[in-house]
């Protein structure tokens, strides 16, 4: 191959390895049985000439990576995630480097673990299986493992972008849910499901008209409201200066003793050790956490908190996914290398599948 590409990870499928191989490129995983690569491991993958790399979220790409990468000739840059809080695309911008994310192929599956995570945490599915295994049962009692019913309560999405959307989509149609949003933008592709899928009905109105009670919807205006009305509230914001520690001690303060807290986006969205407290201080408080604010760890108190389902940051993880955020991975790297004009912008993440989505700012 004419150019060489590194992954810093053994990546899922083998769609992503031949497409590159099939245009020119020399491919070259990383096998290294540590977790987490530091700058250095990854300065010494790219070497002397390396023309891109697709790399992990786990890692951290800045000034000295992107510099390295540039001197070694290097043109792109890939995070297999849409998330990209762990790339300054400054740094690339500054020594030449594109960037790319992978959207769209994991909208689907990272909703329906904040769905799954909702349902686990609203219906206490894991202590009750903890209780099944540790031989606890003896006998059907009405009061064992009392949860809540989602139908009829309010769901609280808080950034609806791609995911958020989805996930909103899913609880509100799913469990016919109501529906309180925030956002900086209005959400067109929200709102053009809770106000008109039915024909000229809106999901509300289709539901009166076959008899059920309606659904209703609103996009709060301020994050405040959501955290005050919502009995279900899921993050999707992305992770940046303005939402890190969204998700506070006087947030929690704001919410309903007995809602339910998800978060499928980036732990530093909640201040995890105001969460603990908060967790300890209110029993019926629940949450499902995806992601933790220093992965991967778990802030202390947390493991033990019956309240609190925590899963390793899997939302993105079915096989058809993955093996799509490897090939757009690949596809990010590959059109820069040869050219292709869709990187005509050096600044543009978010290039493929989704191109309403606004530019980061
Ligand atoms: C996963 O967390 C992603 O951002 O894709
Ligand atoms: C954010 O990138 C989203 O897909 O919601």
């Amino acid at each position: 191959g004419k150019y060489r590409v590194i992954s810093t990870k053994p990546m899922p499928g083998t769609r992503w390895i031949n497409l590159l191989i099939e245009q020119d490129c020399r491919v070259e995983i990383c096998t290294q049985k540590k977790t987490i690569l530091s700058v250095e491991d990854i300065i010494a993958l790219i070497g002397d000439k390396c023309d891109g790399v697709i790399g992990q979220l786990t890692e951290d790409w800045g000034d000295t990576l992107f510099s390295a990468l540039s001197k070694a000739g290097g043109k792109a840059f890939s995070n297999m995630a849409v998330g990209y809080n762990n790339v300054d695309v400054n740094a690339a911008t500054k020594y030449g480097v594109a960037v790319g994310n992978t959207p769209g192929v994991l909208t689907e599956t990272t909703a329906e673990l904040a769905a799954s995570l909702s349902l686990a945490a609203a219906r206490r599915i894991v202590e009750a299986d903890e209780f099944m295994r540790a031989g606890l049962y003896d006998g059907w009692l009405p009061h064992l493992f009392v949860g809540n019913l989602l139908k009829g309560q309010t769901v609280g999405v808080i950034g609806a972008g791609r995911i958020g959307s989805a996930y909103a989509r899913m609880m509100v149609e799913g469990f016919k849910m109501n529906l309180i949003y925030y956002d900086l933008y209005q959400s067109t592709r929200l709102e053009k499901f809770v106000t008109g899928m039915y024909g000229s009905l809106s999901y509300g109105q289709f539901l009166k008209a076959s008899g059920e009670q309606p659904v209703t919807w609103k996009r709060a205006s301020s994050m405040e409201e959501v955290l005050r009305e919502a009995d279900v509230i899921s993050l999707h914001p992305i992770l940046d200066k303005t939402t890190y520690h969204l998700v506070n001690k006087d947030s929690l303060a704001v919410m309903k003793k007995e809602a339910i807290l998800v978060n499928c986006s980036r732990g530093p969205v909640i201040d995890e050790v105001a969460l603990v407290e908060h967790l300890k201080q209110n029993p019926m408080f629940r949450v499902g956490l995806d992601v933790f604010e220093d992965e991967p760890y778990m802030k202390p108190g947390l493991s033990e908190m019956k309240n609190a389902i925590v899963v390793p940051h899997i939302a993105s993880a079915s096989k058809w996914t993955r093996e799509g955020m490897a090939t757009l991975a690949a596809l990010n790297v590959l059109g820069k290398v040869k050219g292709y004009p869709v990187w005509s912008d050096p600044n543009r993440v978010d290039l493929f599948l989704d191109e309403n989505s606004p530019p980061p700012a």
